[in-house]
């Protein structure tokens, strides 16, 4: 008892107030104007070609449109999307910033663009001008995304993010301001809301987000939007319900499990049910009584990155009024050791009455899923199920940090996941479901067991998940682990990715139901 106590002082009085936090990280205002004001504070000049500088509606002088050429004719900038230039002392302006767009008329690589700018002008707090002349509207409005996505910072508690200047206004210059406007404010804020609270909730430690508080700030963020309902079980309900694998992963932690259900109705009549999207929300994975090396095991805090993905995206769909119905559902538990913790060898019962007879308490994700996704299907259902985990080091082996992992039974929904994945960027690679798995899982006391020995070990995972969900229902799992979380790079810093959101926000949007029916032969 003593060491909650302290530890709950310590949440207390840690420094990041999230009123503080709020105020250091606002995003820049947002305007669009036909006609640009006064030529002071950063420039950006998003280009896709030689062309576009020449375009009138670019709006600048001779002189500094001459010294821009220079530069880049200098500097050898190719309008590549993500590449940047950053020149001074040309005109009045403090910095003009080069970025590149490429060609295509797509937005996805506008928007990935306007992330590297955002990012890149983080430390300026003056105005920041686009001249956008050359861009549609839609790739306008994925710019101003982009740039409120890169406006980001992980440095939740550190004092250089609590006394940093608030952001100045950002103003982008079009013909097409009105279109732009009503695309980015029907869409794109919402889109920046979102991953910034999904990759705050995934950056916090996890002495500061656990079960509880994960609910309490999923609540705050959705309090006050049409159309959502917020449903939280606790242990004694989940005991009702005999969710004994979820409740078995949380049983040796002193932070109870929860299990969170956010819907949202923005559809009318819905056919054949909601879309379920379900996260793997593990607050921190010691691994448990099969414990994790030392090294590294902070970043554990970011074993609930698919609940995260899932109620992000959620957010983003309820905030912008999207026509959709759709639940996230946050499988939300600790796992640690302790003297009342799991032990390898231990058989659990899951809500259907399947036994798991448990050979790593460190194949958490599977557990606490399996008991969300038989609750979905008793309780919702559902026209599809798609779940997001950061569930195997494995994966990571197989795609790197380019791809997620993509395993699903019915072949028309992994096509409109990939869609999805294409259309915005985060991209995913399709694994089998081998039917050999089956035996990898097979146990000689229990029905199933959480993990094999060795082998394919994202897709053991994967199948472990799809032995809870009917065949006939479609059904993909998104292993996200090698995607969640990392380095800094040019579009983000060190830290949570939020990765997902923009995939199921897209996925949502574009979904066409999926028939019902028998899945791919074997699996
Ligand atoms: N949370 C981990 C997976 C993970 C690893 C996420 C690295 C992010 C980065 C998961 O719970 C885990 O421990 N998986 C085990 C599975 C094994 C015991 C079958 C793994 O990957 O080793
Ligand atoms: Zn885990
Ligand atoms: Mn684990």
């Amino acid at each position: 008892m003593a060491v909650l106590a302290g530890a709950l002082t310590l949440a207390i009085t840690l420094p990041g107030t999230a009123a503080a936090q709020a105020a250091a990280s606002a995003a820049r205002s947002v305007s669009f104007t036909a006609t640009p004001g006064e030529a002071r504070g950063t420039l950006v000049l998003p280009l896709g070609s030689a062309a576009d500088l020449e375009s009138p509606a670019n709006g600048l002088d001779e002189a500094t449109r001459l010294g821009v050429e220079r530069a880049i004719a200098s500097a050898n900038f190719s309008y590549r999307a993500r590449q940047t230039l950053t020149l001074r002392g040309i005109g009045s302006w403090d910095r003009i910033l080069l970025v590149g767009v490429g060609t295509a008329s797509d937005t996805r690589d506008t928007q990935w663009a306007g992330a590297v700018a955002g990012r890149t002008l983080l430390g300026e707090d003056g105005p920041v001008t686009v001249m956008a002349g050359a861009l549609p509207a839609s790739r306008v409005a994925a710019f101003a995304t982009g740039m409120g996505i890169g406006h980001y910072r992980s440095d939740l508690y550190t004092s250089a993010r609590t006394g940093a200047a608030p952001a100045g206004p950002l103003t982008l210059v079009t013909d097409h301001g009105a279109a732009a406007r009503t695309e980015f404010e029907g869409r794109g804020a919402a889109l920046v809301e979102a991953m910034a609270w999904a990759r705050d909730i995934t950056n916090e430690p996890a002495n500061v987000v656990y079960p509880e508080t994960f609910v309490e700030r999923t609540r705050a963020a959705f309090a006050g939007i049409r159309g959502v309902s917020i449903e939280v079980l606790d242990v004694p309900a989940m005991e009702r319900l005999g969710m004994g694998a979820l409740l078995g992963v949380g049983r040796g932690s002193e932070r109870p499990p929860r299990l969170l259900v956010v819907r949202y109705r923005g559809a009318g009549a819905p056919e054949g049910g909601p879309i379920a999207l379900v996260g793997k929300g593990i607050t921190f994975d010691s691994g448990g009584i099969s414990i994790k090396p030392s090294a590294g095991m902070g970043n554990m805090k970011m074993d609930m990155s698919g609940a995260a993905a899932v109620v992000g995206s959620t957010l983003a769909l309820a905030r912008s009024g999207a026509p959709v119905n759709v639940v996230a559902v946050a499988a939300l538990a600790e796992n640690m050791p302790d003297g009342t913790a799991i032990r390898p060898g231990d058989v659990l019962t899951a809500m259907n009455g399947k036994t798991i007879e448990i050979i790593s308490t460190d194949a958490e994700g599977r557990l606490v899923l399996a008991d969300a996704l038989i609750w979905i299907e008793r309780n919702l259902n559902p026209s599809v199920i798609v779940d997001v985990a950061t569930l195997t080091g494995a994966v990571g082996g197989a795609l790197g940090d380019d791809y997620a992992g993509l395993f699903s039974r019915h072949d028309a929904l992994a096509a409109q996941i990939e869609a999805a994945a294409d259309a915005t960027g985060e991209d995913v690679w399709r694994l089998p479901l081998h039917p050999s798995y089956a035996q990898d899982t097979s146990s000689t006391i229990a029905d199933i067991k959480n993990s094999g020995e060795g082998g394919a070990g994202a897709g053991t995972g994967a199948w472990f998940i799809g032995e809870f969900i009917s065949r006939d229902i479609p059904w993909a799992h998104l292993d996200i682990a090698n995607m969640a979380y990392g380095g800094p790079s040019d579009w983000k810093p060190a830290g949570a990715a939020g990765y997902g959101v923009r995939l199921l926000d897209q996925f949502v949007r574009d979904f066409t139901p999926v028939p019902r029916g028998a899945a791919n032969a074997g699996q």
